[in-house]
């Protein structure tokens, strides 16, 4: 028998936008955490600008909605509060200082380590924020911290 038509994936029901608060009000807080099909993630103003990512740190599941927003290299980062682990609010890049040891003259360069924290989407529409959940397929560090055991939103499902 084939399927209904009219039934919907789950799996595809988890990337539809949510909405997640007022434009007006995270203008004032500058930030604020939301569930999104029962996931967990922060979304910052920040000059201008709106960024939302998972909101457990991928080193050790820090809480990132309680870190101070820093530029390091030019590149606005969110700073884990825990052991201050330094990602980048627009690409999720965990960014580290690196110095060649057989150039003690050498100043220290910022490097990024790639991809950590996975980054959602955020849109504005009459005023109100949406949040749709990233579908990239590659496996996120920050992945293991918001899905299964450590996950403190249990699905509902
Ligand atoms: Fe975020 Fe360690 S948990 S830096």
């Amino acid at each position: 028998m084939e399927p209904e038509s009219s039934v919907q994936d789950p799996e595809e029901n988890k990337y539809t936008s949510v909405c997640v608060g007022r434009e007006d009000d995270i203008k004032k807080s500058e930030r604020m955490t939301a569930v999104v099909h029962d996931r967990e993630v922060v979304i910052f103003y920040h000059k201008g600008e709106y960024h939302a990512m998972d909101i457990r740190c991928y080193h050790s599941g820090g809480p990132l909605h309680l870190g101070e927003i820093e530029d390091f290299d030019g590149r606005p980062c969110i700073v884990c509060p825990w052991h201050k682990y330094k990602i980048t609010l627009a690409t999720g890049e965990g960014l580290y200082q690196s110095i060649n040891p057989k150039d003690p003259s050498a100043k220290p360069k910022w490097c990024s380590k790639g991809i950590k924290q996975r980054i959602h989407a955020v849109s504005v529409d009459n005023g109100n924020i949406y949040v749709t959940l990233s579908r990239e397929p590659f496996r996120c560090d920050s992945d293991f911290y918001a899905t299964g055991d450590f996950r403190v939103i249990q699905s509902s499902s």
